[in-house]
C-alpha cells in the first residue's frame, strides 16, 4: 500500500490513500471532538467505523480558565492503537491541545514575550513548549495566537502581540518556527516538534466595547494593512493550521466567509494547510442568525472554507448528506481531506503514531528550560519609571514586600496554564527573602491592609505588588474599567502617604492604567504575568542582575476613554482632535521603556537619498550607552508614507533590534526598507507603492525623534 510507505512522496501517498477512502471516511478527517469518559466507548466503535480526524484534549472551551483534563500517554496511544489498527484504513488521530505559552515550563504570556521585541527568544520559547508537548504525546498546539488589539478591556488581548502589525508579525512568524521547526529534507516534521495554529482569523481583536466574541466592523483597507500581516506572516512562514474567529465582522460570521477563509486565505496568501473552526464556531452560525439549522451551518462552513470542524457535529451529522444532494462538490469535500491528510504525513503520524514513551517530559532538558523562561520573563519586563530607586541596593536591610500580589503563585503563570502547575512558581516574598539574605523582608501575608501599612512603617524601601489576577484576563473575561481591582488605588495611596521609597512592581495581562500611580512611585516595573520564574526574573530586574530591556508592545491609556489608542493611527485633516478633560497620548506610547542605563541614538543617514520602486533603502544609526550599566536598547525604525493617495498611519514600526551594549559602547545599526516596507495596500483593493517622499524616525519608542528622508522616484 503506497500511502504506507515512507519512501513515497507525500503528495503521492494522500493522492493513495484519498482514492482508497469512502464517504463516510472522509467526512470523519473533517471533525474533531472531545473523548469524554461518560462517551467514550461509543466514540471509539466510531473511531472503528470511519476513523477520526483529530481529538481535541481540553473538557471546556473556557480551557484558558480552568483546570483541564489532559489525556495521558497511556489513553492518547490506546485510542490511536484503535484508529491505527481497528479501523479499515488505519489512518492516526491528530491529537490537539491549548498549548499558548508553554506546556510544563511555563513562559511569559505571549504580550510579555512580544515586550522582549526577541524574535528569537519567543522562537526558543515555542520550541521548548514544543518539546514538552511532543514528550507527552500531543501533536498540535492552538497557537500563536496573533489578533492586533487595540483594546485593553478585551481579555485577549494577553494571547497575542500587542497592537502592531509589523511586531505582530515577526512574533507570529517566531512562534510558528519554534512549534514546527524545519522540514526535512523529505518534507517531514522533526521530532520534538509540534503542529501550530495561527489564529484566530481574523480581526477578533476588533470586538466592539473590547467584548470577547463581539461583533467587529474593520475596513478592508484597515483588515489588510493592520489585522492580516501576521496571519500572512505565519503563512509564509509555513504554520499548518489556521483556526477562525467567533465573532462577526463586517456582517459576516468569520466563520462562515469565503472571503476570508477562501479568497484570501486560501487563494491570495497560498495557505496549504488546514483550516479548523474555534469550539463550536460552526454551530454557533445558527445563533449569529445567518443560517436556519445545523445542515446549513455545515453547509456554509464547508463552503467558505473550513476543513475541519472543532466540537460542534454539523459536519458529522450532514456533510454526506451534502455531498450526496450536489449542495457540496465532492471535489471540495476531497480538498478538506487532502489537506487534512497532507499535515498528517507530513507530522510523520503515519510513520510513527505512537507517543515515544522513551522521550517523556523527565528525560528533557527542564532545567535548562527553565532558565530560558527566567531569562525571557526578565527580558520581557518593562521599566515605566525610575527615579534611581532601582536597582534596589544590595545593603538594603529592611525591605518591605506587600501587595495582593507579593505571596501570590498562580498568577505568575498567567492565563491558559493547566492549573495543576498552580502551586509550582516561587513567590515574590520568597524570591526577593532568598536573594537578600542579609536584609529583613517585612511581610503581610494575611493580605490584610493595615498590616502592610505596618510592614511598610518599618521598612526603609517598599516593594509594593500590584495588578489583576490571571482568571480576570484572557478568554472570555472582559472589563470596562481598566483601573486596577478594587481596593489597589486606596492602598498605592495609603503607602504613598508614608513617604516610604516606593517601587511598584505590577503583574497584569492587560495595559492598566497607572495613571494616578506613575506620578508618585519611585519606580514602577511592569512584570505582565511572567511565568514559571516569574518571581525570581522579577527579583533578578529589582536587583540589578538583569538590566530591563523590554518595550511596550502596546499602548498604556490613561484611561479607558481613549480606548482606541494607538501610536498608528491615520493622519486626520485637523490636528489633534482632542478630549477637553484628558490628553489624548497616552500614558505611556508603544515601544517605551526605561534602562537602568541610559542610550544616546545619533548619526542618522539614509542612503540612497532616492530609489526605484523596488529599490531598497538603508536607514543606518549608530547607538551607544553612555550610562555607568551594560544594557540592552531595543533600536525602533518607524516610517511616513508623506504622501498617499489614501489616508496612512502617522508613522508606522518597520524595523527594530534589540542591541545588547556594554558601558561606553557604541555600535551601528542598518534597517532595510525595501518594496515590502514602502507599499500598502491602497487605492482599487491592491498593493502598491507610489512614489514621492518618505520620512523615517529612529529612536527608543515610538515618539522617535532623529528624523530622516527619502524619495520614491
Ligand atoms: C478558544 C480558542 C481555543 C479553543 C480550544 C476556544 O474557546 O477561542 O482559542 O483554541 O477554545 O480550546
Amino acid at each position: 500500500m503506497k500511502y504506507k510507505d515512507p519512501n513515497c512522496s507525500v503528495g503521492e501517498r494522500v493522492e493513495d490513500l484519498l482514492a482508497r477512502m469512502t464517504l463516510e471516511e472522509k467526512v470523519a478527517q473533517c471533525v474533531q471532538i472531545y473523548i469524554p469518559p461518560e462517551g467514550r466507548e461509543e466514540i471509539l466503535a466510531r473511531i472503528r467505523k470511519t476513523g477520526l480526524g483529530s481529538r481535541i484534549l481540553s473538557a471546556v472551551p473556557l480551557g484558558g480558565s480552568v483546570t483541564q483534563r489532559t489525556a495521558g500517554i497511556a489513553d492518547l496511544n490506546e485510542v490511536q492503537r484503535i484508529a491505527v489498527e481497528e479501523s479499515r484504513l488505519g489512518i492516526p488521530i491528530l491529537s490537539g491541545m491549548d498549548v499558548i505559552h508553554g506546556q510544563h515550563t511555563v513562559f511569559p504570556i505571549p504580550l510579555a514575550m512580544a515586550a522582549a521585541f526577541d524574535p528569537a527568544a519567543l522562537e526558543q520559547a515555542s520550541a521548548i513548549a514544543a518539546a514538552e508537548t511532543a514528550s507527552m504525546g500531543i501533536h498540535w498546539t492552538f497557537a500563536p495566537m496573533m489578533d492586533i488589539a487595540r483594546d485593553p478591556r478585551w481579555g485577549r488581548i494577553i494571547e497575542g502581540y500587542g497592537e502592531d502589525p509589523y511586531l505582530g508579525a515577526q512574533m507570529a512568524a517566531a512562534a510558528v518556527r519554534g512549534f514546527q521547526g524545519e522540514l526535512d529534507e523529505k518534507g517531514y516534521a522533526r521530532p520534538g516538534r509540534v503542529l501550530a495554529c495561527a489564529k484566530h482569523y481574523v480581526g477578533y481583536g476588533a470586538a466592539e466595547g473590547g467584548r470577547d466574541y463581539n461583533t467587529g466592523e474593520i475596513t478592508d483597507h484597515t483588515l489588510r494593512n493592520i489585522y492580516l500581516p501576521p496571519f500572512k506572516a505565519a503563512v509564509q512562514a509555513g504554520v499548518g493550521t489556521v483556526m477562525s474567529a467567533f465573532h462577526d465582522l463586517n456582517g459576516e460570521p468569520a466563520s462562515g466567509s469565503r472571503y476570508l477563509l477562501t479568497d484570501i486565505l486560501k487563494d491570495e496568501f497560498g495557505f496549504e494547510g488546514f483550516i479548523v473552526s474555534d469550539w463550536a464556531s460552526v454551530g454557533e452560525l445558527v445563533n449569529h442568525r445567518v443560517v436556519a439549522g445545523e445542515r446549513d451551518a455545515a453547509a456554509l462552513a464547508f463552503d467558505a472554507g473550513f476543513d475541519m470542524e472543532m466540537i460542534s457535529e454539523c459536519y458529522t451529522h450532514h456533510l454526506a448528506e451534502l455531498v450526496q444532494a450536489g449542495e457540496i462538490s465532492a471535489q471540495r469535500l476531497d480538498d478538506a481531506v487532502r489537506r487534512v491528510l497532507a499535515v498528517k504525513f507530513r507530522l510523520g503520524l503515519f510513520d510513527h503514531p505512537y507517543a515515544d514513551t522513551d522521550r517523556q517530559l523527565e528525560q528533557l532538558p527542564l532545567d535548562e528550560y527553565r532558565a530560558a523562561s527566567r531569562r525571557a520573563a526578565a527580558r520581557g519586563m518593562v521599566l515605566l519609571k525610575n527615579n534611581g530607586l532601582l536597582p534596589l541596593k544590595p545593603d538594603a536591610r529592611r525591605v518591605a514586600v506587600i501587595g495582593p500580589y507579593a505571596h501570590e503563585r498562580r498568577t505568575m503563570l498567567g492565563s491558559w496554564v493547566n492549573d495543576i502547575l498552580a502551586d509550582e512558581p516561587g513567590t515574590l516574598a520568597d524570591a526577593l527573602r532568598a536573594a537578600l539574605p542579609e536584609a529583613q523582608i517585612l511581610t503581610a501575608p494575611s493580605g490584610l491592609y493595615d498590616e502592610m501599612l505596618m510592614a511598610a512603617a518599618e521598612a526603609d524601601v517598599v516593594v509594593l505588588a500590584l495588578g489583576e489576577s490571571h482568571a480576570r484576563n484572557g478568554e472570555y473575561n472582559c472589563v470596562a474599567s481598566i483601573e486596577l481591582p478594587a481596593g489597589q488605588q486606596a492602598l498605592f495611596d495609603a503607602l504613598a502617604g508614608l513617604g516610604k521609597p516606593l517601587a511598584v512592581v505590577v503583574y497584569t495581562g492587560r495595559p492598566v492604567a497607572l495613571t494616578r500611580i506613575a506620578p508618585q512611585a519611585d519606580a514602577l516595573l511592569l512584570a505582565w504575568h511572567p511565568g514559571s520564574l516569574g518571581a525570581e526574573a522579577t527579583v533578578d530586574v529589582l536587583l540589578g542582575a538583569v538590566n530591563p530591556g523590554g518595550k511596550l508592545p502596546v499602548s498604556f491609556p490613561r484611561g479607558e476613554g481613549q480606548i482606541p489608542v494607538h501610536y498608528n493611527h491615520n493622519s486626520t485633516g485637523r490636528f489633534n482632535p482632542r478630549y477637553h478633560d484628558m490628553p489624548v497620548t497616552p500614558l505611556f506610547p508603544f515601544g517605551f521603556g526605561l534602562s537602568y542605563t541610559r542610550f544616546a541614538i545619533d548619526g542618522l543617514e539614509v542612503q540612497p537619498q532616492a530609489v526605484q520602486p523596488g529599490g531598497r533603502v538603508r536607514v543606518s544609526v549608530t547607538v551607544t550607552n553612555i550610562g555607568e550599566r551594560d544594557g540592552e536598547e531595543v533600536v525602533q525604525c518607524y516610517l511616513q508614507d508623506c504622501v498617499s493617495r489614501l489616508t496612512r498611519p502617522v508613522r508606522e514600526l518597520k524595523g527594530f533590534e534589540r542591541v545588547a551594549l556594554q558601558a561606553g559602547e557604541s555600535r551601528r545599526v542598518s534597517f532595510e526598507l525595501g518594496a515590502e516596507e514602502l507599499s500598502y495596500y491602497g487605492p482599487g483593493g491592491r498593493w502598491v507603492l507610489e512614489p514621492g517622499e518618505f520620512k523615517v524616525w529612529v529612536g527608543s519608542d515610538s515618539n522617535a525623534s532623529l528624523e530622516g528622508s527619502f524619495r520614491v522616484a
